[in-house]
Order: structure tokens, then C-alpha cells, then sequence
């Protein structure tokens, strides 16, 4: 039978994303809609814990779809992963008549909203991190803006290059995940891209950055993911510097691709998945997490999300496929080797047209 609910909250936990906002407004502006009470939790689930808790109108929340960060706050909270953290979250929800919880963030988030949904307390997970590292979905909500201010950072650094005759490094966020690199990488037509996911020919580089040079190119971009090290990527100025000549420079963004206002894609992406979290969720389901597949947005089981990461990185545990079907495995296989197939693609066009 459909649990009635009188009241859910809202809540935006680890790493911010531009876009975060645009989720609390849709969820929002959704269940009251439905007919049901909102409340936003702040500072993510440490604020669950401490009793943290602010009721939301369609007012509240009329003017922040623009806002980079979270207007809740955020947190990455070790006392929610303890047994006494977690009691002391149920407490609040049960102190606020709060019957469910929509949790926007990455996995670490997700595994949150499952511990809370397995003791009762049903939990939608929908992703905000710019990282894109949730193999389950095609995108998260954060990622297109966060691509698109290392595009217009990139582009500033290219006006510079030119004029001076040289080549700069941007290391890019994206925790272990080259996403955003190579997706920027190409848009920057940079001369070469470093990612974890794909060996890195630097002898290649050189050689293509000499031969651009000898036919008149003067400026030069090369795209680093973090996920390899600053040692990796600060090293690399100096010896493109040793190996072709060429004057190098270096940048790391960082957090400035993180804040910022988000854009079309990210609001919209976000706003379907605000109001698919409340749609399921008033309708009974619990511990899944909203997806994009292919321009359409799904809800996939926390779990095999969580799983099917751990598959793609090449760090499954003993038990881990244990209760899932011959069938779901095989489409667990089939998304993992779509993600290669995608950095594979995109590696060999990079390497290809950029220069
Ligand atoms: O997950 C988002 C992210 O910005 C990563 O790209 C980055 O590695 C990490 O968070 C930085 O974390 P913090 O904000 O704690 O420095």
C-alpha cells in the first residue's frame, strides 16, 4: 500500500554543483503541488543529525534556479556513516514528521540515502556532482556547467598563448574521473589530454606539438585531469618546455569551475530530475537514484548504481553480484564497456583533429 506522506526534505550533501539549486527548486515547487510539505535540511546530513531544519515555500525557492552552490549548504559528514549518527538523523525526521528525504549529490550521498531507506526512512537519491562519475547515468547535474567554465577559461588562456607564443597547462577537477578533461580537451582543441582512463603518449604530444609549431602554430593548450597527481601535471610543464622549446604555463581552476551561474542543460536536467525524485517518491519508491539514459530520466536501484561504478573502476568485491540477475549483470557489463568505448572514441578524435 502507498505511504501517505505529509512532509518531505530536501537535502544537498558532499562536493556542491552549479545546479543544485534548480533541483531544491523543483522538488519544491513539486510536492507542494502534490500537496505535500517541504522542509530543506541544511548542511547536508550532518544537519539531519543536528536538527537543522527550515521549511520551504514555492516562494523560498522562486529565485534560485540562477544560484551556483547549494542555498541549503553542504557538508561531507563521517559521523552519518556511524550507527549513532544515523539513529540521531531518524530522530529529527521523526521529530519533524519528515516521511522521506531527497538527497542531490554524488555517491557518497547515495549511500547515505540507502542507509536511511533501509531503516525506514525512504530516500530518492539525484546526482549533483560535476564529476560525471556515476556510471549509471549519462550525465550529472553540475557537469555541463562546470565543462563550460573551463571552456571559457581556456578560451581566455588561448587569446594569451597566442600572443606570447606558448603553451599552458589547465589541470581540470574531476576527482578520478577524466570527464571533464577530454570533453573540454576537444572543445579547446587542445594539442593533448591527460586522463586516467586512457595511457597518455606524451612522446606523441611533443611530436605533434613540434610539427604544429614548424607549420606556424603559435599557441598551445594540453588538458590534465587531477586524477593524476599534481606532481603529473605541474611536471609536465617543464618538460614540454624540455622537449619541444616551447614557453609553458600552468593553471589549476579548481574551484572556480565548481561555483558559477548553471547553465540551460544543467537548470533543465536538474529540474526533470527534481520532479521525477517527488513523482516516485509520493508513489512509494525509495533507494533509487534518478538517471539520465540516452535523453531519458530513470530511476536505477542505488545499489546497482553503486555497484556498477565499482565494476566500471575495476573494483568489485567478492559478494558484490550477489542477487543480481544474469541479465542485470550482463547490462552492468554493457554500461561499463559503453564508457570505455567513449573515452576510446573521443580519445582517438582528440588525437586526431586537435592541434
Ligand atoms: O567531487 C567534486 C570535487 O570538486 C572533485 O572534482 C574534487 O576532486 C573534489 O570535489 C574537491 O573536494 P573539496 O571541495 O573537498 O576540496
Amino acid at each position: 500500500m502507498e505511504k501517505k506522506f505529509r512532509k518531505i526534505g530536501v537535502l544537498t550533501s558532499g562536493g556542491d554543483a552549479p545546479g543544485m539549486n534548480c533541483v531544491i527548486k523543483a522538488v519544491t515547487c513539486a510536492a507542494i503541488d502534490m500537496g505535500v510539505e517541504v522542509v530543506g535540511i541544511l548542511g547536508g546530513y550532518s544537519g539531519l543529525i543536528n536538527d537543522r531544519i527550515r521549511p520551504l515555500s514555492k516562494l523560498d525557492v522562486a529565485d534560485i534556479v540562477a544560484r551556483g552552490g547549494t542555498f541549503l549548504y553542504s557538508d561531507r559528514c563521517d559521523e552519518f556513516k556511524t550507527e549513532e549518527g544515523m539513529q540521531k538523523a531518524i530522530a529529527t525526521c521523526k521529530k519533524h514528521n519528515i516521511d522521506g528525504i531527497i538527497a542531490i549529490g554524488g555517491d557518497g550521498t547515495f549511500r547515505g540515502a540507502t542507509d536511511l531507506s533501509i531503516r525506514g526512512v525512504p530516500c530518492i537519491g539525484v546526482s549533483g556532482t560535476i564529476d560525471n562519475d556515476i556510471t549509471a547515468t549519462d550525465i550529472t547535474v553540475g557537469y555541463d556547467t562546470a565543462m563550460n567554465s573551463v571552456l571559457a577559461l581556456g578560451d581566455r588562456l588561448r587569446d594569451t598563448c597566442e600572443s606570447h607564443c606558448r603553451c599552458n597547462v589547465i589541470e581540470v577537477m574531476g576527482r578520478h574521473a577524466g570527464y571533464i578533461a577530454i570533453e573540454t580537451g576537444l572543445a579547446l582543441n587542445a594539442i593533448g589530454v591527460a586522463i586516467n582512463e586512457f595511457p597518455f603518449d606524451k612522446e606523441a604530444m611533443y611530436k605533434r606539438m613540434k610539427a604544429s609549431q614548424k607549420a606556424g602554430q603559435r599557441s598551445f593548450i594540453v588538458v590534465v585531469a587531477e586524477g593524476l597527481g599534481a606532481e603529473f601535471s605541474e611536471g609536465l610543464v617543464k618538460e614540454i618546455e624540455e622537449n619541444t622549446g616551447i614557453e609553458t604555463r600552468f593553471v589549476r581552476p579548481a574551484h572556480i569551475v565548481r561555483g558559477g551561474i548553471p547553465t540551460l542543460a544543467d537548470r533543465n536536467f536538474a529540474a526533470r530530475s527534481g520532479y521525477k525524485a517527488v513523482e516516485l517518491l509520493l508513489q512509494g519508491v525509495s533507494d533509487v537514484v534518478i538517471c539520465s539514459r540516452h535523453g531519458e530520466i530513470v530511476p536505477v536501484e542505488i545499489k546497482y548504481a553503486l555497484i556498477v561504478d565499482r565494476m566500471y573502476k575495476g573494483k568489485l568485491k567478492e559478494y558484490d553480484l550477489d542477487g543480481f540477475s544474469d541479465k542485470q549483470i550482463a547490462e552492468m557489463e554493457a554500461l561499463c564497456a559503453e564508457r570505455r568505448k567513449y573515452f576510446t572514441d573521443m580519445y582517438k578524435i582528440v588525437n586526431s583533429i586537435c592541434c
